[in-house]
């Protein structure tokens, strides 16, 4: 697999709260970003018709929208997305909701992604909800799966993707968020890794949104972490 060129390895979270300020966030970022996330919070806000806008403006859309249905109900809203033309679309990572997807996006553009256990979830909150697996166990069992189902790939936080790297080799995309470039603010992110650390660690692309959408100039910010992507990729 050839490498994305860096800018298209930074994708912006377009964490905004409504679809036009993340349409001028767009609009303002101009040529330093290519790749977007866009989530239920400016889904639910009528954000499809940006989706849209920014596909045919050229740019990559990753639809953050954390599928997870009965397989005909999964699959019929992945064949939705594909016509929409976005490139990535996270889905849980239950073995029947990843098969539904890969199966409904086969033979589009679009590459299904799989939340293996989501970041706020440790093992007290697994057990809590009926598990028997704690979190680390459950994440490489699910992981495991994906590659054998067959979906694209996984997001992981930079703690995982290292290990996750040298257990799946090149079979998977490893999709990153909790990146902060040195010396920004946290925020609410606990264990963040700098853009050239996680790429180190075997990330495909990074998931970024404060750093770049609250900076005083978000296009310096993303173009630093482009550069930061390309001095470490
Ligand atoms: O602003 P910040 O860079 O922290 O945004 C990170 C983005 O990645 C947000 O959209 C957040 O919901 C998402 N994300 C995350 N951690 C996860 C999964 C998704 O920060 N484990």
């Amino acid at each position: 697999m050839t490498r994305p060129a860096p800018r298209d390895r930074m994708i912006v979270a377009l964490d905004l709260p409504t679809v036009a300020e993340a349409r001028d966030m767009a609009r303002r970022l101009g040529d330093a970003a290519s790749f977007y996330k866009i989530g239920m919070e400016l889904v639910y806000g009528g954000g499809l018709d940006l989706v849209r806008a920014l596909v045919g403006e050229g740019k990559q859309v990753f639809l953050d929208l954390k599928l997870h249905d009965i397989p005909a109900t999964v699959a019929k809203a992945t064949a939705q997305v594909a016509r929409l033309g976005a490139t990535y679309l996270t889905v849980h990572a239950y073995p029947q909701t990843m098969k539904a997807a890969r199966e409904a996006a086969a033979g589009s553009t679009t590459k299904i992604l799989g939340v293996t256990v989501l970041t706020s979830m440790d093992d007290a909150d697994l057990a809590e909800a009926g598990y028997a697996h704690r979190a680390a166990d459950l994440v490489a069992r699910r992981a495991d799966q994906a590659r054998a189902i067959g979906i694209d790939g996984l997001i992981l936080s930079p703690e995982e993707v290292g290990a996750m790297r040298a257990r799946v080799g090149a079979s998977l995309i490893l999709v990153t968020p909790g990146i902060r470039p040195a010396g920004a603010a946290l925020g609410d992110q606990k264990r963040a890794a700098t853009p050239a650390a996680a790429i180190a660690a075997g990330a495909d692309a990074l998931v970024v949104g404060r750093p770049i959408t609250q900076a005083d100039d978000p296009t310096a910010a993303a173009r630093a972490i482009t550069a930061e992507i390309a001095a470490a990729g």
